[in-house]
């Protein structure tokens, strides 16, 4: 089965065709960072104009890439939440547009869904069940998995994603946008051993996540120095070497908890922060030490791409399972609503 998948939530245009006996046989991106910089974070009216001028131009694009024709698709996968309403509206207009035309299924994808099952794109695969801690720019979760949605949402952030807080940081030290690929670069300049930053939520039982305190420690670490007129580039480095260890240390933590607790040994982690290397250390450490197994998506993968929404859209086409031509977009969703494919 040949699938298209279209990611259009926030500020990547993403197209791929997933087969189903032969794997991914193209994708592409294209990135509206340059776009949203100026401000400082996403403008949505902005974010759904450019998928508007992108989106036809990359499809065809990546089926050219991938040497098929569209008369040559079994099915369209697209993102129909959670993500800016304006934004998902251009991908799933397209979609369904381009589906009733060819007279094929075409099938609303979860977001966080495609972020999850993205690891399935690589060579080694994870088995049911696992843990997966899925981090990014809105989300923060650690969800037990049993299978393609069975979902069972273990922990969640109580203020702000592991994402947000890296790009609130970034932002407060000027750093630009987006945060963590910013605050993970310079933190690599920094030195571990002269700030330590709390590990929040640790001490209290439970999965729940919090990172809007580490932000303001932040904020007042680095008023502090400016205070001692020590607001240089080599405290901006600690600061954010303090802080991303903070980061990894508490989800290291968290996901430790979350495997004894269900009596699990298998993790997988993905979402954009999924691709930072302090996190992956700690957590390949954590897997390593309990003799399990841990699983990423590639580094291009683990931040928002068509590729996971091209896998998810045709796990769920394959299982008969498709979306009503009357196409909607759900900015808020919940990943425990989704049906389970084997039921
Ligand atoms: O999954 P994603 O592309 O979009 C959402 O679904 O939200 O995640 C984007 C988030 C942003 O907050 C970005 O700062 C963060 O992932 N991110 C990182 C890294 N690369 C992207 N955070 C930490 N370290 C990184 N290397
Ligand atoms: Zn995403």
């Amino acid at each position: 089965m040949l699938v298209l998948g279209i990611e259009s939530s926030c500020d990547e245009t993403g197209v791929a065709i997933y087969d189903t006996s032969k794997g991914l046989l193209a994708h592409t991106l294209y990135t509206q960072i340059e776009l949203h910089a100026k401000y400082g974070g996403v403008v949505p009216e902005l974010a759904s104009r450019d998928h508007i001028r992108k989106l036809s131009p990359l499809v065809l694009e990546t089926l050219a890439e991938a040497n098929i024709k569209q008369t040559d698709l079994d099915g369209i996968a697209y993102t129909a939440g959670p993500g800016l309403i304006g934004a998902l509206l251009v991908g799933a207009s397209v979609a369904r547009s381009m589906a009733f035309a060819l007279d094929i299924p075409a099938i609303g994808v979860h977001h966080m869904e495609g972020h999850l099952l993205a690891p399935m794109l690589e060579e080694q695969q994870p088995e049911f069940p696992f843990i997966c801690l899925l981090v990014s720019g809105g989300h923060s979760m650690i969800i037990r998995v049993d299978g393609i949605g069975e979902y069972k949402l273990l922990g969640d952030t109580l203020d702000d994603a592991a994402g947000e807080a890296f790009d609130k940081t970034a932002k407060l030290l000027d750093l630009g946008y987006p945060g963590g690929p910013k605050v993970s670069n310079l933190a690599l300049q920094g030195n571990a051993d002269r700030y330590k930053f709390p590990r929040p939520m640790v001490d209290r039982p439970g999965l729940d996540m919090s990172f809007s305190g580490l932000k303001t420690y932040t904020l007042n670490t680095w008023q502090k120095a400016k205070q001692d007129n020590d607001a240089t580039e080599q405290t901006k480095a600690d600061i954010c070497r303090a802080f991303e260890l903070a980061v990894a240390d508490t989800l290291a933590i968290k996901c430790k908890r979350a495997l004894e607790q269900e009596g699990l040994n298998r993790l997988v982690v993905s979402g954009g922060v999924s691709a930072n290397r302090e996190i992956r250390s700690k957590l390949d450490q954590l897997m390593a030490k309990r003799r399990g197994e841990v699983f990423y998506p590639r580094l291009e993968f683990c931040t928002d791409n068509g590729a996971m929404i091209a896998y998810a859209g045709a796990q769920r086409l394959l299982a008969g399972q498709s979306t009503g031509l009357n196409f909607a977009a759900t900015p808020r969703w919940s990943l425990e609503e989704l049906d389970s494919i084997t039921t």
